[in-house]
């Protein structure tokens, strides 16, 4: 943080940094990313159907107002059955496609890339809506109208006691799935995403198959971590085998389980050196989530706390890698692009607390002036009250650096 501080000069309730990498474009095969922050896909647990309602429309829309260079949309189920909840949306069928379209379309229009997270839930399919418990359905969300169903998993190993035991794969059950990721990633594309983020982390399907704790297979899908690679392998050569030559694949893993005899960074840098040979171009470097339970292995949280994971793949696998967790302050997010622990900042709740996060930062850092990076039916006027506030010795300026440094944070 200290070479960050020294690098920025505070002038006028303003850091000006001369040329923040936060505010530089990125090139992605042939996408241009116009900045490096990211809004962390969110479930918003608000589909009907696996279809957007007008929440995702406004929700997701904001965030390109509030100038976040990607927009990935939350974990979109590539099956009815891969859903999480009930309410997470889906890509199963084209009409999905088409109700998405519109939201991809605001995003571009508004001057942030679109991007889709495809999963399937696995074992930790059918669960509750987080406000209902965060926990296996009870006879409560049923009668609110939830569906029940059979979950799919490496293992019939249920995630712990009183979840759903779900049920071990069939090699038909295997290639069915491999199939939908890639007929969902050729969806998502029609319905005018720029990039694709395959999810392999948090417990879900893809990361069962990786952990030893969730995957017991004795067939060449599992036992060593070369077997509990292939199928993740498979899903992933399916998705860029029917993208682009030019088209960006974002993968998101749990870089360790945190659970004794669990995936660990070690695997974690292998495996990003086989997915970057297999075209993958970024790993977004999350952790945990593979039981209810997590234990006191897991990273210890603060600011920032998931960096490291992305830093030390990005230099052993050498690879892209996007920093998620707890990055709140502007200048953590810069240090961390400056000290070359990633090549992409993540942000959740962050920007759910201020949608308008990458705005006030670029003003922060200098990197933005006279409101011209704002939509422009916002930054006319407010290039205007700004003088009239200045005028009356005010500012707009939100201070959202050293406030969360010194006492947030
Ligand atoms: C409301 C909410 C929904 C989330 N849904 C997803 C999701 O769909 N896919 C995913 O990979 N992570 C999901 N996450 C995790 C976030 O992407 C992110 O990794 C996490 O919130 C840590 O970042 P933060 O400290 O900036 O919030 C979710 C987090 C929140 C708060």
């Amino acid at each position: 943080m200290k070479k960050v501080r020294e690098m920025l000069c505070k002038h006028s309730g303003v850091f000006v940094l001369s040329e923040p990498l936060l505010f530089q474009p990125l090139d992605i095969r042939g996408v241009t990313l116009p900045n490096r922050v990211v809004v962390a896909p969110m479930c918003q647990y608000s589909a009907e159907g696996g279809y957007p309602t007008a929440h995702h429309t406004v929700h997701y829309g904001q965030f390109a107002l509030g100038g976040a260079g990607l927009v990935i949309i939350e974990a979109t189920g590539v099956t009815s059955d891969g859903r999480i909840t009930n309410g997470c949306l889906g890509l199963w069928e084209d009409g999905q496609a088409d109700a998405l379209r519109p939201i991809a379309q605001f995003l571009k229009n508004n001057g942030s890339i679109p991007a889709i997270q495809l999963a399937h839930a696995g074992r930790k399919s059918a669960m509750q809506r987080p406000w209902h418990g965060n926990g296996p359905q009870t006879e409560e969300d049923q009668a609110r109208g939830d569906d029940i169903w059979e979950p799919s998993a490496p293992s019939a190993i249920a995630l712990d006691d009183g979840w759903l035991a779900p049920k071990a794969m069939t090699a038909q059950d295997l290639k069915d799935v491999r199939d939908a990721f890639a007929a969902a990633a050729v969806r998502a594309m029609n319905a005018g995403f720029e990039v694709v983020e395959v999810h392999m982390a948090h417990g879900y399907l893809l990361h069962s198959f990786l952990s030893p704790i969730s995957n017991h297979r004795e067939d060449e899908y599992g036992g060593n971590l070369e077997g509990r690679m292939q199928f993740p392998f498979s899903v992933i050569d399916a998705v860029r085998d029917v993208l682009p030559g030019d088209f960006p694949l974002f993968v998101r893993i749990s870089a360790v389980d945190g659970i004794e005899d669990g995936w660990t960074l070690d695997d974690s840098v292998l495996f990003a050196r086989a997915l970057k040979a297999r075209g993958v171009d970024v790993i977004d470097c999350s952790s945990g989530g593979n039981t209810a339970k997590p234990t006191a292995l897991g990273p210890k949280r603060g600011p920032g706390f998931q960096a490291p994971f992305a830093a030390r793949i990005k230099a052993e696998a050498d690879i892209k890698t996007q920093a998620v967790g707890l990055i709140r302050t502007p200048q953590l997010a810069e240090e961390l692009l400056q000290n070359g622990s990633a090549d992409l900042i993540a942000l959740g709740r962050q920007l759910l607390y201020n949608p308008s996060w990458p705005a006030h930062a670029a003003e922060q850092f200098g990197a933005a002036g006279n409101f011209d990076d704002w939509p422009q039916q916002y930054g006319w006027w407010l290039e205007r009250w700004d003088k009239s506030l200045q005028a009356m010795g005010e500012t707009a300026q939100p201070q959202i650096g050293d406030h969360y440094l010194n006492s947030r944070n």
